[in-house]
């Protein structure tokens, strides 16, 4: 079953294709108005959100679709039911899955054990494909292009899972530079700096000053400092104001600079600075719910389809666990400690793709 659980699920044809169906749809509405008639989505959100889930619930309500909605508290997951069963159940119910899950790796659990497809809304610390989508579509249409970019990448990279997926995306065109602009303790995971980008053969540099960076940039993806992932909350006192951007600060940037976040926004960025031209994070909100609705589009379709044949690469090793605190494999009930060995040779978990010793 066609799932959506990273990015590099969809090729960059696949990309466009989805792209050119948002723009289809926000062009002529009136023919997508029955497209999803009869089917339901489930979202399943186990952690707060207000774009990603409302704009699956209003992607699915504007294809003629229904949409069955659970959250932790009014579920069964408050009683330990585990992520697999839960898919399972709602497989029975619905033709499609959005789930955002506070573990690195829920999605994937999800997808393996549901049997309808299965998008992934968030999963911890670790991806967040359908936001870049929303942001791939921004950046057409506001620089027109993917190629040669500078691109920079400000705040939590660390724990910044739309930033993990924005890259991904990005590394497959030609001449992008990624300037990553954080605290030395957010940097951006290894696994992303070496079998991403490099892997790639693009280049990047680490700062942490956001106006030394400010003026080389062609875009700027601010994010938030997530609270919610730190295990000190100290660190996260010491740490929440590390960048804000304000008009001073954008008066250094390039007159066609794009500034992006995928939102929400703490005070990274000042309401002073929505004004500007250059600002078009609530611009990435509406191409969210166009992209959202291109995929379920796309995904149902696919489902009707003979199923393919899964070729992931995946072994188990006895003896060797992820010891990511943040990754399903601990919480979930008997989740194999499966594997994947890479081309650099490196062994990682394949829920949430930390390294394993
Ligand atoms: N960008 C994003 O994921 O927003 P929500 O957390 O509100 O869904």
């Amino acid at each position: 079953m066609r799932s959506l659980i990273d990015i590099l699920d969809l090729s960059p044809s696949e990309l466009d294709e989805l792209m050119d169906t948002a723009v289809e749809i926000e062009r002529h509405p009136e023919k997508f108005r029955a497209a999803c008639a009869g089917k339901k989505i489930a979202t399943l959100f186990f952690e707060p959100s207000t774009r990603t889930r409302m704009s699956f619930e209003a992607a699915m309500f504007e294809l003629g679709g229904n949409v069955l909605s659970m959250s932790e508290a009014s579920s069964s997951t408050a009683k330990g039911e585990s992520v697999a069963d839960t898919a399972k159940v709602i497989s029975c119910y619905a033709d499609i899955i959005a789930i955002r899950h506070p573990k690195e790796g829920a999605a994937l659990v999800a997808a393996k054990n549901a049997r309808v497809p299965v998008i992934n809304a968030g999963d911890g610390g670790h991806c967040h494909p359908t936001q870049t989508l929303a942001d791939l579509l921004t950046i057409r249409r506001e620089k027109g292009r993917f190629e040669f970019l500078t691109v920079g990448l400000c705040g939590d990279l660390k724990y910044g899972r739309t930033v993990h997926s924005l890259i991904g995306a990005l590394s497959r065109f030609e001449g992008i530079r990624f300037v990553l602009i954080s605290p030395r303790e957010l940097s951006l995971p290894e696994y992303v700096k070496t079998e991403v980008i490099e892997k790639n053969g693009l280049s990047f540099s680490e700062v942490s000053s956001l106006e030394e960076a400010l003026p080389e940039l062609d875009l700027l993806y601010m994010t938030r400092i997530q609270r919610e992932r730190f295990e000190a909350p100290a660190e996260y006192e010491r740490l929440k104001d590390s960048y804000i951007l304000t008009p001073e600060k954008l008066a250094l940037a390039r007159e066609d600079c794009c500034v992006l976040h995928p939102l929400p926004r703490v005070n990274e960025i000042s309401v002073a600075v929505d004004n500007d031209p250059r600002a078009c994070y609530f611009k990435q909100v509406q191409n969210g719910k166009l992209m959202r609705m291109a995929l379920i589009l796309k995904l149902l379709k696919e489902a009707e389809k003979p199923e393919r044949e899964n070729s992931r690469g995946e072994f188990l090793l006895e003896g060797k666990r992820c010891k990511n605190p943040r990754c399903i494999l601990h919480t979930e009930q008997e989740l194999p400690a499966l594997l994947k060995k890479t081309a650099g040779g490196v062994c990682r978990c394949i829920w949430c793709e930390s390294a394993v010793e």
